[in-house]
């Protein structure tokens, strides 16, 4: 698996002996995504020679137990099955299980001693990934334990193996809460050795915008406010929260999707070609298009929470009648906003950025729509033409896809808006790896490009914080509530239609 966005990508990287520990090991995170991406990456043979993972977490079980209940859902959520029982046979050897609290000094001395003892035995020389899929006030407190307990090595001294953490998002609450997280950690942590992930990152389809945008050279020179009328951004779910309520109370839409993976994928399709394809120089890119945006105007954003509806001719419930969620809850489940890029490419081309749950489909998409061709020529009855849209389907039927005009076959010629389409699945024939799969190998060859920096997180945090701060003074007032499996508030069309234009039909 070679990394396209890294220039240690282009030279075959090698995977070093490793430990994996996974904090929250027995949590959900783990079962559906984690597991799973391990099984294919030993299947593919990327993992290295020497790899063990150990499963950290609360509950008592055996090694036995967790090898069981890994194989469980590595049969129901991996993108290969059924599972492949001679390659588990020898897979299973490498999990461990250790259960600990996470504030328990104990617990940590008795992790460093196993962690020694599997070094001895099975040659992973020192080398540890830990990954903290925990919630996020347990981050700075383990990080301190794990430094304290000399799992996380000095990364200036230590030079014979290493140690990375990678953290799960929500890096922070808000702005200031993120600064304070980062200062905590940073002080057993060298920014060298901090992972912060963010799924949409190991999306094939995401690593590709910068390859489609700079391995061609035709759209170069239209990506911009010259060509470009605007660009429509969109994560819809049809899914609720499921078993997420207290979580979701916690944080909401605005914090779950817009901080972290809207703004990634904004950040992408708005950025400058970088010097190198390092991922310092990737990331300097992106942190300048964030630090371009203006601040979002009061009315440039709506905010909406799901009623009862139907999803697939289902009844659903609304959001404040799921499990663990408060009756009179004022979370957000859906965000809609307008938003401005000021430099020298983007200015005066708005972004429209729009986001929920339990809307009709699951579909995200990046749509670049252009100005209106001059209508000398061809309009017909003073009706203009459809406008050229560029559409990067980033997921499900991964592709992207061209609208442009073509004469219809016949004299009189009327005009008819056709599709060039590519897609991914029918023309490469087979199933992109998991996004974890491409992030937790990258971790482990010591590539952070598809990782979010520090200053990435504060930037995005700044946009939005503001929001957040609006919507926290208004409580339950102009929270507009959507009929579950219908496209959000209405509220969201006024947005965009004040500059006469109108979200797309997916
Ligand atoms: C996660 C969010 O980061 O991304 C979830 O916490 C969301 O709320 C999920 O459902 C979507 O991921 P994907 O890969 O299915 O698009």
């Amino acid at each position: 698996m070679t990394n396209p966005l890294s220039e240690a990508g282009r030279s075959s990287r090698a995977t070093a002996p490793c430990v994996l520990v996974i904090f929250g090991a027995t949590g959900d995170l783990t079962s559906r995504k984690l597991a799973p991406a391990l099984y294919n990456l030993g299947r593919d043979g990327l993992l290295p020679p020497n790899f063990i993972c150990v499963g950290f977490a609360r509950r008592k079980k055996t090694n036995e137990d967790f090898r069981q209940e890994l194989k469980g859902d590595v049969s129901s959520f991996s993108r290969s099955k059924p599972v492949d029982e001679l390659f588990w046979s020898h897979f299973q050897e490498q999990l461990f299980y250790h259960c600990s609290e996470f504030d328990n000094d104990e617990g940590y001395r008795a992790l460093a001693t196993l962690l020694a003892q599997i070094d001895s035995k099975y040659g992973t020389r020192g080398n540890r990934v830990f990954y903290l899929s925990v919630q996020p006030k347990f981050f700075p407190m383990i990080i301190e334990k794990l430094r304290k307990f000399g799992m996380i090595y000095d990364a200036h001294k230590t030079k014979d193996k290493w140690s990375r953490v990678i953290i799960e998002k929500p890096f922070g609450h808000d702005s200031a809460s993120a600064e304070e997280l980062q200062t905590q950690i940073a002080q057993y942590l060298h920014e060298t050795q901090t992972y912060r992930i963010d799924h949409y990152l190991g999306k094939e389809t995401v690593q590709n915008l910068l390859v489609f945008r700079f391995a061609n050279s035709i759209f170069e020179s239209l990506w911009n406010s010259n060509h470009v009328d605007h660009i429509q951004i969109t994560v819809s779910e049809d899914i609720g929260i499921g078993s997420r309520g207290h979580f979701f109370e916690e944080e909401g839409l605005l914090r779950d999707i817009v901080q972290n993976h809207m703004m990634q994928l904004l950040s992408l399709v708005a950025m400058e070609p970088p010097v190198s394809l390092s991922a310092g120089a990737i990331r300097d890119e992106k942190v300048k298009v964030l630090q371009s945006v203006r601040p979002i105007a009061e009315g440039d954003f709506v905010r909406g929470q799901y009623a009862p509806g139907f999803i697939d001719g289902q009844g659903v419930c609304g959001y404040r009648e799921e499990k663990d969620v408060a009756p009179n809850s004022t979370v957000e489940t859906y965000v809609a906003l307008r938003l401005f890029v000021d430099n020298w490419r983007w200015a005066g081309v708005p972004f429209y950025l729009r986001s929920g749950k339990r809307l009709p489909k699951r579909a995200t998409e990046i749509a670049i729509v252009f100005k209106d061709a001059p209508g000398v020529l061809f309009q017909q009855n003073g009706k203009k033409h459809d406008r050229n849209v560029l559409a990067i389907r980033i997921q499900p039927d991964e592709g992207i896809s061209m609208k442009i005009n073509c004469k219809v076959p016949g004299p009189s010629s009327p005009i008819q808006p056709v599709k060039m389409d590519f897609r991914y699945g029918s023309y490469f024939g087979a199933a992109p790896p998991e996004a974890y799969e491409r992030l937790i190998w990258d971790c482990m060859t010591g590539d952070s490009t598809l990782f979010a920096r520090s200053d990435e997180v504060f930037h995005s945090w700044k946009i939005l914080t503001p929001l957040l701060e609006a919507w926290a003074a208004k409580g339950a007032q102009d929270l507009p509530q959507y009929a579950s499996g219908s496209w959000g508030p209405e509220e969201a069309n006024t947005l965009i239609a004040k500059d006469n234009r109108s979200w797309r039909k997916l």
